[in-house]
């Protein structure tokens, strides 16, 4: 099989992938410019891409011999899986192996919010400090308080288990039970609307879809308390980012903490300048093991297709 793998990856999967597989690897640190996409899928029958890649029908249709696409992350709203499954390609994905990293980055962002950890970082640095004040950067305590999961998949369970340890209640929608979420944390399943008004850290774990795109928007974010925090690290566009900037602005909610944006890797600048904002640049599962982990997924689902007509992983719907 003829593979093309849009970027190097971290730890030895592809040189797997290379005793298996013809590879023709894009060398460069940055995206694979569109054209030389199509140019150099052409003759392929496997991709592995990035979520920065945009697979769409013209992609697919340049390669009539492609037989799988193996995304190097869980999400796969970069792939139009609908012509995929139309043109009988098979589409895979990375679950599980980042759901702790991503979790454990969620809870960075969630403590950096509420202590102010970035902001008071920049202060220290600045020569400014005076002295201890029992007025220096007060924030707010996360211990006892209300967090909000809003997708309730296997991040926003991981990020809901980490939440015993600072005695939260745990509030969450989804549109299915969450029985292992309601076990560990005594998590109760509440409707969108009154999630926002309770909560006082409200996380974002669902895919970008039709029906999430700009879930929360200004009519959300003005259900929140204004003392309440939003995170997402799940996709830019399930936040509509004007909204978010105006919430910011007029003081609507207390800050928020983003991994994701609407036109990676382009932040508003009006983001940029407000200072209750934590900004990440989509570092989820940046983590070593991590990455190494979803790079032999990538390729076990390559390889599991080619011996035994399956990848690890297959992406059923759009
Ligand atoms: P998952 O296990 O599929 O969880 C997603 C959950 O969202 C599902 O349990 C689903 O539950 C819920 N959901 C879907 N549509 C919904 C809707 N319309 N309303 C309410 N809930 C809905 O996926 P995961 O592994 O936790 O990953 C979640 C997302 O995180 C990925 O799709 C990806 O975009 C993002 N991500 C980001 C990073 C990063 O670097 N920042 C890293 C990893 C993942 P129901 O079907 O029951 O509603
Ligand atoms: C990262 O954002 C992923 O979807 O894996
Ligand atoms: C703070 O450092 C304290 O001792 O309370």
């Amino acid at each position: 099989m003829k593979v093309l793998v849009t970027r190097r990856l971290p730890g030895d999967a592809l040189k797997k992938l290379a005793m298996h597989c013809e590879v023709d690897l894009w060398e460069k640190e940055t995206p694979i410019p569109r054209d030389t996409l199509i140019d150099r899928i052409r003759d392929k029958d496997a991709l592995l891409c990035l979520l920065t890649d945009k697979i769409d029908a013209e992609v697919m249709d340049a390669a009539p011999g492609l037989r799988i696409i193996s995304n190097y992350a869980v999400g796969y709203d970069n792939i139009d899986v609908m012509h995929a499954i139309k043109s009988s390609i098979v589409v895979s994905n990375t679950p599980g192996v980042l759901t702790d990293a991503t979790a454990d980055l969620t809870w960075a962002i969630i403590l950096s919010l509420a202590r102010r950890i970035v902001e008071a970082d920049r202060f220290a640095r600045s020569g400014n400090w005076q002295g201890w004040d029992p007025n220096l950067m007060l924030g707010y305590d996360v211990h006892s308080r209300t967090l909000g999961i809003v997708g309730a998949g296997r991040i926003g369970t991981a990020v809901a288990s980490r939440a015993r340890g600072f005695n939260m209640e745990v509030v969450y929608t989804s549109r299915s039970i969450n029985k292992k979420m309601e076990s560990l944390v005594k998590a109760r399943r509440i409707p969108l609307e009154e999630l926002l008004s309770v909560s006082d850290f409200v996380t974002l774990h669902v895919p970008l879809t039709p029906e999430t795109k700009h879930m929360i928007g200004q009519r959300e974010l003005s259900l929140m308390k204004s003392t309440a925090f939003l995170i997402n690290t799940s996709r830019g566009a399930v936040v509509d980012e004007v909204a978010l900037v105006h919430a910011l602005q007029n003081k609507t909610i207390a800050g928020a903490g983003l991994d994701v944006f609407e036109h990676e890797p382009s932040i508003s600048s009006r983001l940029i300048e407000l200072p209750n904002v934590v900004i990440l640049p989509h570092i989820g599962s940046a983590t070593h093991a991590t990455r190494s982990k979803m790079a032999d997924i990538a390729v076990e689902n390559i390889i599991s297709f080619m011996t035994r007509g399956r990848p690890l992983y297959e992406v059923k719907q759009a």
